[in-house]
């Protein structure tokens, strides 16, 4: 079985096509440069690039694949949370391919998207912790099996990827900032800038007063400061968000004693945070997942492979909408 997976729901523009043995056939992302002069993705443009990009961005991913459309047996787009406007593009979109082509459509949610891409060529030992850090999410989830999940924390005010980008913003860096405060923080000191972990001790994550102390310690350096202090900024903000995932993801292990723990998300790309949370898990003797870093970010392949066990699992959507806001559903 073929699965065509469609994902516009922010910035990338992406067609992934999966084979039900998890080999990957082709995962073609498009990553808008055109928001980076705004500092911020501008969700009319977003819409815009998605509309003129994504007939393109299928037809190279059906090159890659070397099939034709006949040969897709499932379509999967996502259906949120997201930007409205780009949404409603993947979705009309793939509407129309499968009308047009008689191929049975499923709607993605884009989180559960993140989480399942680490199913495609590892078997997860379940019950897992999943740790989903993205733009627009940093939620802790109890997962017992696919399709069954439990929010057991998530940010009171910023997303950890949210932080990244907003701290970026503040050194001057380019967007998206994660991989602009990765880059520059291999030459600095992780130890430079003490930042508190947040609500200690409690399952809630917040990152806003992280961003706040650097805003203002920043602030306050000479311009020659500014320049040789950056790394080690970069390199404290990178301890500091492991500092705090790790404070709560160790609570939960104690009360839950999950089998592995599961990165996901955006920011799991971050290299220092793989290395981090990988440490934990060896202390704590319990496996750990991370995708490839090209699959932690938006892609289509996630929408595909959470299509494919919605469909198996008989999960039918009859009417698909955008609906920006949406929640993982709690089973
Ligand atoms: O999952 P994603 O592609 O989109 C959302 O669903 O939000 O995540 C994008 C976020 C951005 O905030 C970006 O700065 C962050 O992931 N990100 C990173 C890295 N690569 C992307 N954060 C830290 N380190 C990275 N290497
Ligand atoms: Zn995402």
């Amino acid at each position: 079985m073929i699965t065509l997976g469609i994902e516009s729901s922010c910035d990338e523009t992406s067609c992934g096509i999966l084979e039900d043995s998890g080999r990957v056939l082709s995962n073609i992302i498009l990553s808008q440069k055109v928001h980076s002069d705004f500092g911020g993705v501008v969700p009319e443009i977003a819409s815009r690039e998605h509309n003129k990009y994504i007939y393109n961005i299928l037809n190279e991913s059906l090159l890659k694949a070397n099939i034709n459309l006949s040969d897709v047996d499932l379509i999967g787009v996502t259906n949120g949370p997201g930007l409205i406007g780009a949404l409603m593009v993947g979705i009309a979109f793939a509407k129309g391919l499968s009308y047009s082509n008689n191929i049975p459509i499923c709607a993605v949610n884009h989180l559960e998207g993140h989480i399942l891409v680490n199913f495609i060529s590892e078997n997860v030992e379940l019950p897992a912790l999943v740790m989903l850090v993205s733009g627009g999410h940093t939620e802790l989830v109890y997962m017992k099996k696919i399709g069954h999940y439990k929010v057991l924390a998530k940010t009171i005010d910023d997303a950890a990827g949210e932080l990244f980008d907003k701290v970026a913003r503040i050194l001057g860096l380019g967007y998206p900032g994660g991989p602009e405060i990765e880059k520059i923080s291999i030459t600095g000191d992780e130890y430079y800038l003490k930042l508190p972990i947040a609500v200690k001790g409690r399952m809630d994550f917040s990152f806003s007063g992280l961003k706040t102390s650097i805003l203002y310690h920043y602030r306050n350096l000479s311009k020659e400061e500014k320049e040789r202090r950056r790394a080690d900024i970069a390199a404290s903000l990178q301890k500091s968000v492991a500092d705090n995932l790790i404070d709560k993801i160790g609570i939960t292990v104690q009360k839950y004693n999950p089998l592995s723990l599961v990165l996901s998300g955006g920011v799991a790309a971050n290299k220092y945070l793989r290395e981090r949370l990988n440490t934990f898990s060896l202390e704590n003797k319990i496996g750990f997942y991370v995708p490839p870093i090209e699959l932690c970010t938006d892609n289509g392949i996630m929408i595909a492979k959470t299509a494919y066990e919605n469909y198996i699992l008989n999960n039918k959507h009859h009417s698909i909408i955008p609906v920006p806001n949406l929640k993982l559903l709690e089973v």
